[in-house]
């Protein structure tokens, strides 16, 4: 049984392990301003947004694709859909700024923007000084496409809602409402006859574990959930991640931090824009605001993409990885644990539990660099990431790693070798570049040819030269730093 407020209103209901919060809310809620487009997190038309009880005492509404979200994830939460905002013909100022703005046409898109331009209001509501940039407009509204209206619209829509009326959905002025979704349990039983178990602790996981060796893992589902909606599969059985108290923990200790595979990208956010902005930055080009909002660090590991955007972030900061299973934890680097396409170092019964990111060294820099076709809400073709540090004029502790050029995310140990120690000239970096030349194949596909992969992977190489030179002429390095990028 699932047990949620949908719109003001208490729900209780049971579903399949395999069900979606759309399929819920199309199918037995009969909410049907919700609609379905890609079916695969992409385009936003499905976005909705939930409250729930966060462990920091806040109650903020999130949004996510409805499309891929396990419907029992909605257990102990408040779901807004765009079909409960409005006060009888009052409008909510997401909805009457589109309509001021003609921010619509076919109206296919537009559920789903409301929900986001909802989302939006609400950050604006609490933190009403927060000036309202394009860096925001851009994060709230990039997991939106319309394919009519154009955005310039959508846009001034955004930035007129604070001139609306401030109409408040019925369910906003109900002051009983957060404390009864606070009085809901998070997590249904462990052994619920549903198919969807949700443990609390990490022995009661590796326990259910050993009990469904056949059950699929899941924590954010922006993965897994594709394997339903594009090659549609069926779980009978699925494990959630998401309330493991060990997974969810952020510990600082004292050489660095062990992130809780199920931390979400949302929530590890804060910690990178304060000790690795290069990594914070590439955050905000992780897919969407939807995706952000419940992806985990743990899933784009275990997922073992060649493209998955953080393994070759992590690997050139030297990041270790805690396993778990029946027989207690084990570590290992990082770079241990991809071993070949789609294939890691987990052995049957075992999960990840933790990922150790290393404080920074004095002196560190770091370059991440993303290449992708679109800026919002697109995987990578390729991705650079670099990290070294300057002494008496020589690279020293040099890591080099890629996504995108071979089938897993890797060190390029012989470009660092041909790096480290050298003064960065255009001699040292001639050789860094025919040392990757000589390492990787990329790969051909729809992304990118093996070509293009190359040519840009030398060149994010010389990109960096470039970067070190212009700081060791005290120029401003605006034009190729990550933020400059992002424009
Ligand atoms: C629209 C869209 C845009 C995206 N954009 C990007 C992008 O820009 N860059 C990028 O890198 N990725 C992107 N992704 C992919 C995805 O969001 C990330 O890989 C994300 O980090 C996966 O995390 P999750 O928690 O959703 O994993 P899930 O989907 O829940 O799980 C993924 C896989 O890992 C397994 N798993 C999860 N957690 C664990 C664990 N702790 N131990 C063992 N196994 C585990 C699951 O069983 C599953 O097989 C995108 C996805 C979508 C749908
Ligand atoms: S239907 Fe496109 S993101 Fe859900
Ligand atoms: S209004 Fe038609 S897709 Fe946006």
């Amino acid at each position: 049984m699932i047990e949620f407020f949908l719109n003001g209103q208490h729900r209780r209901l049971a579903a399949a392990p395999d069900t979606s919060v759309l399929e819920l809310l199309r199918g037995p809620l009969a909410q049907r301003g919700t609609k379905e487009g890609c079916a695969s997190g992409d385009c936003g038309a499905c976005t909705v947004a939930i409250a729930r009880p966060d462990g920091d005492g806040s109650f903020a509404y999130r949004t996510l694709n409805a499309c891929i979200t396990p419907a029992h994830q909605l257990q102990g939460t408040h779901l807004v859909t765009v079909d409960g905002l409005a006060r009888g013909d009052a409008l909510h100022p997401a909805q009457s700024s589109m309509v001021a703005c003609h921010g619509s046409q076919c109206g296919f898109c537009t559920p789903g923007i409301v929900m986001s331009l909802f989302a939006l209001h609400e950050q604006q509501r609490a933190l009403p000084h927060q000036v309202l940039d394009n860096h925001r407009l851009e994060a709230a509204l990039g997991g939106n496409l319309c394919r009519c209206t154009g955005y310039r619209p959508i846009r001034d829509a955004a930035l007129s809602m604070g001139e609306r009326s401030d109409t408040r959905p019925p369910w906003a002025e109900d002051p009983t409402l957060e404390r009864a979704v606070r009085d809901l349990s998070p997590a249904v039983a462990v052994e619920d006859q549903s198919g969807y178990l949700t443990p609390t602790t990490l022995a009661e996981l590796t326990t259910a574990m050993q009990r469904h060796p056949e059950a699929r893992l899941v924590a954010g589902a922006t993965d897994l959930w594709l394997e339903v909606t594009q090659r549609l599969a069926q779980f009978e059985t699925l494990i959630d991640l998401r309330q493991v108290e060990e997974l969810r923990q952020l510990e600082e200790v004292a050489d660095g931090w062990w992130v809780g595979a199920a931390v979400t990208y949302r929530e590890w956010e804060p910690l990178l824009k304060t000790h690795y902005p290069a990594f914070a930055h590439l955050l905000t080009r992780l897919g969407s605001a939807q995706i952000r909002n419940r992806a985990t660090v743990g899933g784009n590991i275990a997922n073992a993409s060649p493209i998955g955007d953080t393994p070759p972030v992590l690997l050139t900061l030297d990041a270790r990885v805690r396993l778990a299973g029946p027989d207690g934890m084990r570590e290992l680097p990082l770079d241990a644990f991809f071993l070949d396409y789609k294939q890691t170092a987990l052995a049957p019964g075992e999960c990840i539990a933790a990922i150790f990111l290393p404080r920074p060294g004095d002196g560190h820099e770091q370059r991440v660099w993303k290449l992708s076709k679109r800026r919002e809400d697109d995987i990578s073709t390729l991705l650079g990431a670099f990290r070294w540090r300057l002494q008496e004029g020589v690279l020293q502790d040099v890591r080099v790693a890629y996504g995108g050029m071979a089938a897993i995310p890797l060190r390029v140990r012989a470009v660092e070798a041909a790096l480290e120690g050298k003064a960065p000239d255009e001699q040292a970096f001639a050789a860094a570049r025919r040392a990757l030349q000589q390492s990787l194949t990329p790969m051909s596909d729809a992304r990118g040819s093996r070509d293009y992969r190359a040519t840009a992977a030398a060149n994010l190489l010389e990109r960096w030269r470039l970067t070190l030179a212009r700081a060791e002429l005290d120029e401003p390095t605006q034009e190729v730093t990550l933020d400059a990028y992002a424009h």
